[in-house]
């Protein structure tokens, strides 16, 4: 493609119509946690508000995956949806990114079991079953393992589900154009759906339909104060197989049953994230059987993430794989994405030093191409 072609010659810089609203374009910013939120209300803070406006050029912003309670917490920093300093926090964001002329959707999450009895005053972390997932916890001390959780009674579950409720409500008050439900890898909701992270024998475990109870309870719950067209999932199918490529059939086949069940909302969008873990190559050719895979299943929007680019972003739109892309690592240190796709420019590598570091360094000081010198391809080829 020449720098010279127009706009609307890429896929990815088509508008989209997602149910009422209208995206200027289909590049997505995925949900980062960033932990900036280095204060007692974890509160988003001005920072965050800047940060978010220089990426609303994007079609549509996912925020960081923000806690539905203080009992959701795992991460540091990391801020939460269910206190009024929240919201007030979150609506300077959002009246920033509107400003800026752009839409923002807010992840909503809860850690379960990847959570660490430092963030839960002493007590066990709660989740399906009492089964130590065997991931890293981010602490003060720095990376230490899990523990062995407590199982959730079904009282307590429908607690949480009322806590999924309230935050999208918090979204609401907070001037938020829609949530995304955190069904990600490592989260309560995807561990619920592993088999061999949930042995219980209630309606809550067993069968695929029984493992995604949470899940539809959730969403059931939410669809109570935002329309479904304004909900969106994202979820991590491969997440739990031995190399995140081949998937583990059991998890696979509890994923597809969910993917058809939500046709029945209609929600915004399926987040269809198709690798396990950034550190795991995994090649195009496997990310596109996955979408493969998933794209006949759902009937609704479907966004494509994890490792694309420019050209693999504009292919997977063009073979009508998926309907938008998100990038995450990409939009850190190119605020401007969708504008340096459309000049062809080089894209400017994030810092991974400062990802989680806190503070403006690494956060807010990347440069747009119009004032980092950023060369067009076109032009240095
Ligand atoms: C710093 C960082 C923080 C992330 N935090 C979240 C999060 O809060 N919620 C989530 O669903 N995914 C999170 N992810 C995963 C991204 O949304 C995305 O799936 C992943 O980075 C792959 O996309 P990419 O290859 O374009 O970066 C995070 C990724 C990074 C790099």
């Amino acid at each position: 493609m020449s720098a010279v072609e127009p706009a609307w010659g890429q896929p990815l810089l088509r508008p989209y119509e997602l149910g009422q609203l209208v995206l200027p374009n289909r590049v997505v910013m995925a949900p980062m946690t960033r932990a900036r939120a280095n204060n007692v209300a974890l509160a988003p803070t001005d920072l965050h508000a800047t940060y978010y406006a220089q990426r609303a050029g994007a079609g549509l912003i996912v925020t960081e995956g923000s806690w539905v309670s203080a009992d959701a917490i795992g991460a540091l920093n990391v801020p939460g949806m269910y206190s009024d300093a929240q919201v007030e926090g979150w609506t300077a964001v959002t009246s920033a990114v509107h400003a800026a002329g752009g839409t923002m959707f807010a992840q909503l999450g809860h850690t379960g079991a990847a959570s660490h009895p430092e963030y839960r005053g002493g007590q066990l972390p709660v989740a399906p079953s009492a089964v130590n997932p065997g991931a890293m916890v981010f602490t003060s001390l720095g990376l230490v393992e899990t523990v062995t959780p407590r199982a959730l009674t079904v009282r307590e579950i429908d607690g949480i589900v009322r806590d999924y409720r309230a935050a999208a409500l918090n979204a609401r008050r907070a001037g938020f154009d829609g949530i995304e439900i955190h069904a990600q890898r490592g989260y309560l909701i995807a561990q619920f759906l592993n088999p061999a992270l949930n042995v219980r024998t209630d309606a809550y475990g067993g069968s695929p339909a029984n493992r995604a109870r949470f899940l539809f309870d959730i969403l059931d719950a939410v669809v109570e104060v935002w329309d479904p067209g304004r909900v969106g999932i994202k979820i991590a199918p491969y997440a739990n197989s031995a190399d995140g490529t081949e998937p583990d059939a059991e998890i696979l086949a509890g994923y597809e049953h969910v993917t058809e069940r939500l046709n029945d909302y209609p929600l915004a969008y399926v987040h269809l994230m198709m690798t396990r873990r950034p550190n795991v190559t995994v090649t195009y050719a496997q990310r596109r059987q996955a979408l493969e895979h998933f794209r006949p299943l759902y009937l609704g929007t479907l966004i494509a993430n994890a490792s694309l680019g420019q050209e693999s972003g504009n292919a997977v739109i063009a073979e009508g794989l998926a309907d938008l892309v998100s990038y995450g690592l990409p939009f850190i240190a190119n605020p401007d994405l969708p504008a340096r796709f459309a000049a062809h420019l080089d894209l400017s590598p994030a810092d991974r030093e400062t990802l989680y570091q806190g503070g403006a360094q690494g956060y807010v000081d990347y440069p747009p191409a119009s004032r980092s010198g950023t060369q067009s391809l076109a032009a240095t080829e």
